[in-house]
């Protein structure tokens, strides 16, 4: 074997070694994105914090238990509103996964209501989103007096008979109204919320108690 032969064996060697090198850091690389990605939290949609959609069917958000289907008959003109979430009709999947979803439910005699909320209620039948526009709280008392929802977090007062307008407190907006129907007897979304739901984008914050 002459020199130059010697010479291009062992260049040959060399880009060898270094190609295994090379094709072994790649490997190495390629591995550890996938092991990187399958890592990473995925932001998960589950069957319960699925948005609300026309044709949901509205159950009680209180109680426990098998879910139970707001009746019409069940619902009062001048008693407190209740708390909802909606159902997948087809699945039975109640949807409470999503604060966005609760929804409050309230019953006036149909000549209380403004002609804008009436066309949206169904028999005096009132539902809205129950996510506070201030900083996001749930709307979750009733002032009888005024038959209004309340905010406890920093007091805004919701009057749901006239498009949930704020009375009092800090909120900047009213709720969004859900157009209603009743199907079966029991209260169905008849289409999506009439609005933003909870804070708006630009506003931020979020509900410190
Ligand atoms: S979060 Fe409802 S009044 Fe502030």
């Amino acid at each position: 074997m002459d020199e130059r032969e010697i010479r291009l064996r062992t260049s040959r060697r060399r880009l060898f070694i270094k190609t295994a090198i090379g094709t072994g850091i790649g490997l190495s690389l390629v591995s550890a994105f996938y092991v990187g990605a399958s890592l990473r939290p995925r932001k998960e949609v589950t069957p319960e914090k699925e948005p609300l959609k026309p044709g949901d069917i509205l159950v009680y958000a209180q109680g426990g238990g098998e879910p139970k289907p707001i009746r019409l008959e069940e619902l009062k003109p001048g008693d407190p509103f209740v708390l909802a979430y909606p159902m997948d009709p087809k699945t039975k999947v109640v949807k409470s996964g999503e604060a966005k979803n609760t929804i409050l439910v309230a019953r006036y005699s149909p000549e209380e209501l403004s002609p804008e909320v009436a066309q949206h209620a169904v028999e005096g039948v009132v539902a809205y989103s129950a996510v506070c526009t201030h900083l996001g709280c749930i709307i979750s008392q009733w002032v009888a007096d005024k038959k209004a929802g309340l905010c406890p977090c920093h007091g805004g007062t919701f009057d749901l008979a006239q498009g949930a307008r704020v009375i009092a407190g800090p909120p900047p907006r009213p709720v969004p109204q859900l157009p209603l129907k009743v199907e079966n007897e029991v209260l169905v979304a008849a289409g999506e919320f009439l609005g933003e739901v909870g804070v708006k984008a630009e506003a931020g914050g979020q509900c410190r108690v």
